[in-house]
């Protein structure tokens, strides 16, 4: 039996885990936080200024700690794209609440990407092109994304219909 005090959602940059974690916080009338925007907050400064000054791998420490701080007092909350990279919140996602992977194939996001590209939450991961990088990223998360899920989502669906098909299949989980 999954516990259901809170949801997770997980995914790339811009599957659409910021505005599904809205609509689904609302018509749960839930609390709702997204770790990027939480961690940005904390530092006082972008992601991109933070990697800049601090480097990826202490970035990905404040994550965890901005993780656990999320779910002390949200209940809805949408993770930044590499919250799976480490174990352990993996592992506290999956035992904390129902996780929902956002899955969408590399042209949409690509799509997505260079229409709303989001340069001071998103600075490069592999110094590669955009197509390149989406790529590279989705093949090395994918496998993450999946062993951390409950429930996968196709992304390219509308955001209503989304919504409805996570809304069912929290309460059947
Ligand atoms: C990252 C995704 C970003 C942000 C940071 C790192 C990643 O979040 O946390 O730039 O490693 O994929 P979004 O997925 O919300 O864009």
């Amino acid at each position: 039996m999954v516990k259901k005090q809170k949801i997770f959602l997980i995914g790339a940059r811009a599957c659409g885990k910021t505005s599904l974690g809205r609509a689904f916080a609302k018509a749960l009338q839930w609390h709702f936080v997204d770790t990027d925007a939480l961690l940005q907050q904390e530092a006082a400064c972008s992601v991109a200024t933070y990697v800049q000054k601090h480097g990826w791998a202490a970035f990905r420490e404040f994550e965890s700690h901005i993780l656990q701080k999320a779910a002390k007092e949200h209940h809805v909350i949408a993770t930044g794209g590499g919250m799976v990279l480490r174990e352990e919140n993996r592992y506290f996602m999956r035992a904390e609440g129902c996780v929902f992977f956002l899955q969408a194939p590399v042209d949409i996001l690509v799509e997505r990407l260079r229409f709303d590209p989001e340069h001071e939450q998103r600075p490069s991961l592999t110094g590669q092109g955009l197509v390149e990088e989406v790529a590279t990223v989705l093949l090395e998360r994918t496998p993450l994304y999946v062993a951390t899920a409950h429930v996968v989502l196709e992304a390219q669906a509308p955001l209503e219909l989304l919504l409805k098909t996570a809304i069912s299949q929290y309460h059947s989980l």
